[in-house]
């Protein structure tokens, strides 16, 4: 398989097709991933969860993530690594920077951060040095404290504008790719017509560009409850290299995610 680049991602975009993601942390996982076709392996900061233990995001340091990306560059195949910046990382234009240079350096194509328009210009100087950004935008667990909760957001008018409004300036500013969290599909797909960047979606409906899940969940390992928008493929394949092929073939078609796993 060709690699996956952003241009690839905008073809898909343009011809209607979606495409893949998935966590992944580690070079076995992120070796069946690749092998299943899957076309963006996120070193998310999710780690912090479904690795450590912890009930947030919030204690992910800036070396885990550092630390995963290396194991995963070493087994990405033709898929694109994406890596998010840490919680704080946002803090500084300056210290988005040298937090987006460390992840590069150790293996990423493109970074993830979460924030709003406020951040345009964090986004717009990383663009401006070639570090591809992709914006978090919807439920951004690093702020869960302050949202009371991983709770879906944009259910009403004006917080939906506000979302497709910081959409629009963070694309203006230079991000290559929205990723939307938990928001109604209503929203998930005004945002994605809007845009002429792809958006990837987790919980925000089945007309985003492209789908991602956290691998735990759709192996059916992580503890807890289960959000509304996670499918177990264990349940109908053989193997974790089924489970995954069967969620990139599920995307590819439009098959998942339903109504059922929507907002
Ligand atoms: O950290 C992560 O795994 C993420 C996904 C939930 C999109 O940001």
């Amino acid at each position: 398989m060709k690699s996956v680049t952003l241009s690839t991602l905008q073809a898909y975009k343009r011809a209607g097709e979606t495409f893949s993601s998935l966590t992944a942390y580690d070079a076995s996982f992120a070796h069946a991933a690749a092998a299943a076709g899957i076309e963006v392996l996120l070193v998310g900061d999710s780690l912090g969860m479904v690795l450590q233990g912890h009930t947030s995001t919030l204690p992910v340091t800036l070396d885990d993530i550092c630390y995963h990306t290396r194991c995963v560059a070493r087994a990405k195949g033709a898929s694109m690594l994406m890596a998010d910046l840490p919680f704080m990382s946002n803090a500084t234009t300056e210290r988005m920077l040298n937090d987006a240079a460390a992840l590069m350096r150790a293996g990423a194509e493109i970074v993830k951060v979460e924030g709003e328009a406020w951040m345009a210009e964090g986004v717009r100087e990383l663009t401006r040095r070639g570090v591809p950004v992709c914006a978090h935008l919807g439920l951004t667990p690093q702020t869960v404290h302050q949202l009371g909760g991983y709770k879906v957001q944009g259910r009403d008018a004006e917080q939906a504008n506000a979302i497709l409004a910081d959409a629009r300036a963070l694309v203006e500013a230079g991000a290559s790719i929205i990723l939307l969290e938990c928001v109604p599909a209503s929203l998930g797909r005004a945002v994605t017509e809007a845009l002429d960047v792809p958006v990837i979606g987790i919980g925000a409906g089945p007309d985003t560009d492209g789908q991602i899940l956290v691998m735990h969940d759709i192996l059916g390992v992580t503890h807890g409850r289960t959000p509304r928008f996670v499918k177990n493929y264990m349940t109908e394949a053989q193997d974790i290299a089924g489970a995954f092929s069967r969620f990139h073939e599920d995307v590819k078609a439009r098959r998942f995610p339903t109504a059922e796993h929507s907002f």
